[in-house]
C-alpha cells in the first residue's frame, strides 16, 4: 500500500525538519511548503491525505489555506498549529473545517495520535462519501423501469414532486408496485439527498412506544424515560421520512402526525416548546385511503392533507409491455449475480408473462425470474419451471405476435418434463378443465368449505381459488 502523504506547512525551516523527520518516522510520506502560495500549490499537485498548517505564515494566514483547501476537497484533513493560540482563531479554524488545534511547542506523541485519528477520520468521511453517490445512483429515477404511459406519467409527476419543496407525498399502490423504489428516488431526487432516509413500518412498531419513537421524548415525561431522547423525526431533520403503511398507524398518532404536518412544527412527548420541522414525509399505503377513510378506519383529514399531492403507482397489468421490459432488467441482474448466461424468454413464455395478471405486482414477476434462472439448465426461461399459478391463470392461446428478440421460436409450452410424471395422462386424451374443476370441487369438500385452506391443498392463491369457483358457478348455471 502505498504511503499516506501529510503536508507539512510552516515558515520554520527547524519546525519543518522537525515534523518531516517525525513524519518519516511514523510511515507517512512528508511533503513540505512554507507559504501560503506554495502550501496551495503543493496540495494541488501532491494530493496529500493531511495538511499540519501553521496560521502565521510570511504571505498570509494559514486560514486562508484553510478556506482554499477545504473549498478544493470537503473530505481533506487539516490540522491547525500555532504558537500562541487565539480564541478567535481557534473558532474560525474549526467554523474552517480543521480538524483539530495544536499548540507549539508541539508535543509529538500527541500529534502523532492526532494525524493517526484524522487520517481515520478522513477515510470514513470518504467512505461515507461515496457510499451516499452510489446511492444515489441506486435509487436514481432511471433504474425504475417503465414505458407504458401509465407509468411515464407516474414518474414524471415524482420527478416533478421531488423537486419541488411539498413537505407530504402519498404513494398509492399495490404491494409489489414499487412503492419503495420510488420513495427512495424521490428522496434521493431531492435537495434533501444529503440528508437522511428514514423509513418506517407503521405497522411495525408497538402503539404504546411509537409516539416517543416519532417524536422524541423529555427526560421524565414517563417511567422509563430516563434521559432526554430525540425521535425520528428530529433525526430526520434535513431529510426524508417514509411512512410504509400509514394505513396501520394507530387512529390517534394520525391526528398528532396531521397537526405536525399542518403546523411544520413537533413537539417531544412531555415537551413544552414546539420544534421547527425540517423533513419531508412520504407516507404510503396498499390500500386506497379515501374509502378507508369513508369507513371511519382512517382519519379523513389526514388523508385530505396527504393527498394534496398523491401518485398512484399502476399495477403490473396495467403497464403493457412494461412487463418484458422488466424481465430484461431482471434476467441481466440475475445473469450477474447468479452467474449464469440466460438470453430472455421463448416466445410462449413471454406470451404467459403478458397475459398474466401479476397479483404481486413487479416484486411476483421479479421473484419468478429469479426462480426459473436458478433452476434452468439452458440459455432461456422456458414454462417448465414457472410456477403452477401463472400457468393456470394465463391460459396459453394462439400466439401470432412475434416472437421475442434473440429467442427460439416453439410452436407450444413445452410439458414440464423434469419435474416428474404425477399423473399418467390416458393415451385417448383427457379435459384439463374437468380435471380441475374435479380437483377443486374435492378440495371444498376436503376443507369443509374453507376457501384459504383449500387453495392451500391446491398450491395456488386465495384469488385464484376464487376465480375458479366462479368459474365453476358459472358453468353449474349454465347446464
Ligand atoms: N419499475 C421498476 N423498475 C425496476 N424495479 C422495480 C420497479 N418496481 C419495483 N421494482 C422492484 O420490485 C421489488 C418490489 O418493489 P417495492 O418498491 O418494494 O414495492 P412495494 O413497496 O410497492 O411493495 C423491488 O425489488 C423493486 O426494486
Ligand atoms: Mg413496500
Amino acid at each position: 500500500m502505498a504511503k499516506e502523504k501529510v503536508l507539512v506547512v510552516d515558515d520554520e525551516p527547524m519546525i519543518r525538519w522537525t515534523l518531516t523527520e517525525a513524519l518519516r518516522g511514523w510511515g507517512y510520506e512528508p511533503v513540505e511548503a512554507a507559504t501560503v502560495q506554495a502550501a496551495l500549490a503543493s496540495f494541488d499537485n501532491e494530493h496529500p491525505q493531511a495538511v499540519l498548517l501553521d496560521i502565521n505564515l510570511p504571505d498570509g494566514s494559514g486560514l486562508d489555506v484553510l478556506r482554499e483547501i477545504k473549498r478544493r476537497s470537503t473530505n481533506a484533513v487539516v490540522i491547525m498549529i500555532t504558537a500562541n493560540v487565539l480564541i478567535e482563531d481557534t473558532i474560525s479554524a474549526m467554523r474552517g473545517g480543521a480538524y483539530d488545534f495544536i499548540g507549539k511547542p508541539i508535543n509529538l506523541n500527541e500529534l502523532q495520535v492526532t494525524i493517526r485519528n484524522g487520517l481515520e477520520a478522513g477515510k470514513l468521511r470518504k467512505e461515507v462519501t461515496m457510499i451516499r453517490s452510489e446511492r444515489s445512483r441506486m435509487f436514481n429515477f432511471d433504474q425504475i423501469i417503465g414505458q407504458s404511459i401509465a407509468m411515464t406519467q407516474t414518474i414524471a409527476l415524482a420527478k416533478k414532486v421531488a423537486e419541488s419543496e411539498a413537505s407530504s407525498v402519498l404513494l398509492q399502490g399495490e404491494s409489489g408496485t414499487g412503492k419503495d423504489l420510488l420513495a427512495k428516488a424521490i428522496h434521493y431526487g431531492s435537495r434533501r439527498s444529503d440528508g437522511p432516509f428514514f423509513p418506517i413500518n407503521c405497522a411495525a412498531i408497538p402503539g404504546t412506544l411509537i409516539e416517543s419513537e416519532l417524536f422524541g421524548h423529555e427526560k421524565g415525561s414517563f417511567t422509563d424515560a430516563r434521559a432526554r431522547k430525540e425521535g425520528l423525526f428530529e433525526q430526520a431533520q434535513g431529510g426524508t421520512i417514509f411512512l410504509d403503511e400509514i394505513g396501520e398507524l394507530e387512529l390517534g398518532l394520525q391526528a398528532k402526525l396531521l397537526r405536525v404536518l399542518e403546523e411544520g412544527a413537533f413537539r417531544r412527548v412531555g415537551g413544552l416548546k414546539d420544534l421547527p420541522l425540517d423533513v419531508r414525509v412520504i407516507a404510503a399505503s396498499n390500500r386506497d385511503l379515501k374509502s378507508e377513510s369513508e369507513r371511519n378506519l382512517f382519519r379523513l383529514d389526514l388523508y385530505y392533507r396527504l393527498s394534496v399531492i398523491q401518485i398512484d403507482i399502476p399495477p403490473l397489468r396495467d403497464r403493457g409491455e412494461d412487463v418484458l421490459m422488466l424481465t430484461d432488467y431482471f434476467v441481466k441482474q440475475f445473469n450477474e449475480k447468479l452467474r449464469k448466461r440466460i438470453r430472455g424468454l421463448t416466445p410462449d413464455v413471454a406470451e404467459i408473462f403478458r397475459r398474466y395478471n401479476w397479483p404481486g405486482n413487479v416484486r411476483e414477476l421479479r421473484n419468478v425470474v429469479e426462480r426459473s434462472m436458478i433452476l434452468e439448465d439452458g440459455e432461456h426461461i422456458t414454462s417448465t419451471y414457472l410456477p403452477r399459478g401463472l400457468w393456470t391463470e394465463a391460459p396459453i392461446r394462439q400466439h401470432h405476435e412475434a416472437p421475442t428478440t434473440g429467442a427460439p421460436t416453439a410452436a407450444l409450452p413445452a410439458a414440464p418434463a423434469q419435474p416428474g410424471v404425477m399423473f399418467r395422462l390416458p393415451a385417448e386424451g383427457i379435459a384439463l378443465e374437468d380435471v380441475e374443476m374435479s380437483l377443486v370441487r374435492q378440495a371444498i369438500t376436503l376443507s369443509g368449505g374453507n376457501q384459504t385452506r383449500a387453495a392451500e391443498l391446491l398450491g395456488i392463491s386465495r384469488d385464484q381459488l376464487r376465480y375458479r369457483l366462479k368459474k365453476l358457478e358459472e358453468s353449474s348455471n349454465a347446464s
